[in-house]
C-alpha cells in the first residue's frame, strides 16, 4: 500500500491545503494528514479543532485519514509505515526551506519528499494571511472551506468579546482551572493582542515599550518593581 503523509500546522486548513490533499488522494492509496502539535507556537485553533475541521472537509475522500503528531516527522513516518511526505510548493520562496527539510528528513530516515506545485488559484495563500485578513475584517471567502469560514468568524468574534483570556488565545477552555499565576501570565500575553477588551488602565500597564513615546520599558515602574535604568533600547 502506497501511503503518504501531508504534514502541517493547518491553523486553519485552507483551500490551498485541500487542493494538495485532494490531488494526493488521487495518486496514493492513503493520505495521512498529520497536524503538528506545537505547544510553543501560538495558534488560533486548538489541535482538536484543527483535526475536526480537517475531518469535515476531507470526509468525501475515502482514502484520507487525519492524525496528529509531535516530535520529528520522520518518527511519525516510522511509527505509521510511511515512507514519503507530500508538500505543496507555492513559489520559489517556499523552495529553499522545504528543500532543507526534505534533505534532512532523507538524511535522518530515508523518508522521501514529493513536491506538488500548488494550483495557481491558491499560490498566494497561507493560513497566517487568512487569519490576519479575517482579523482585520477582510473577506476570506473562497480561500477557506465554508465550515472553516464560519469557525473563523466565531473565533474572531470570541476574541472581541470580554471573556477568559484562554478562550481568546485559542487554548482549551480551561481558564477556570488555571493557577492564579498562569491566569495572570495569559492576561499579560493577551494584552499585547490587537483586539483587547481589557480596561484602558490595564492596557496601558502592559503596552509594549516601543508603543510608548517615552521609550520606557514600563509605564509605571513602581507598579512592576522596575528600577531606574530599565529603559527600552
Ligand atoms: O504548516 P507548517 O507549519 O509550515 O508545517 C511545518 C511542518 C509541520 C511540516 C514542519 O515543521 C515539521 O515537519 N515539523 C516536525 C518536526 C520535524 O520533523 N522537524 C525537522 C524537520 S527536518
Amino acid at each position: 500500500m502506497q501511503r503518504v503523509v501531508c504534514p502541517g500546522s493547518f491553523d486553519p486548513v485552507t483551500n490551498g491545503h485541500l487542493d494538495i490533499i485532494a490531488r494526493a488522494a488521487g495518486l496514493y492509496d492513503e493520505v495521512v494528514v498529520a497536524v503538528l502539535i506545537n505547544v510553543t507556537k501560538h495558534s488560533l485553533f486548538t489541535v482538536d479543532e484543527r483535526v475536526e475541521m480537517l475531518r469535515e472537509v476531507t470526509a468525501r475522500y475515502g482514502n484520507v485519514k487525519i492524525d496528529r503528531f509531535h516530535g520529528l516527522l520522520v518518527d511519525f513516518c516510522a511509527n505509521n509505515g510511511i515512507s514519503a511526505v507530500i508538500k505543496g510548493l507555492r513559489a520559489v520562496s517556499d523552495f529553499e526551506y522545504e528543500m532543507q527539510m526534505a534533505q534532512m528528513n532523507y538524511r535522518m530516515a530515508k523518508v522521501e519528499t514529493m513536491f506538488m506545485t500548488t494550483n495557481p488559484l491558491y499560490s498566494f495563500l497561507r493560513s497566517s494571511l487568512v487569519k490576519e485578513i479575517a482579523r482585520y475584517g477582510g473577506d476570506v471567502s473562497g480561500l477557506v472551506p465554508d465550515i472553516v469560514l464560519a469557525r473563523l468568524r466565531d473565533r474572531l468574534a470570541e476574541e472581541l468579546r470580554p471573556g477568559p483570556p484562554a478562550v481568546k488565545l485559542g487554548l482549551p477552555r480551561t481558564a477556570g482551572r488555571l493557577s492564579a499565576r498562569s491566569e495572570k501570565l495569559l492576561t499579560r500575553v493577551h494584552c499585547h493582542a490587537p483586539y483587547t477588551n481589557q480596561s484602558p488602565a490595564r492596557r496601558a500597564r502592559f503596552r509594549p515599550a516601543r508603543a510608548r513615546p517615552s521609550g520606557r520599558l514600563r509605564a509605571d515602574p513602581a507598579a512592576h518593581g522596575a528600577g531606574p535604568g530599565r529603559h527600552a533600547p
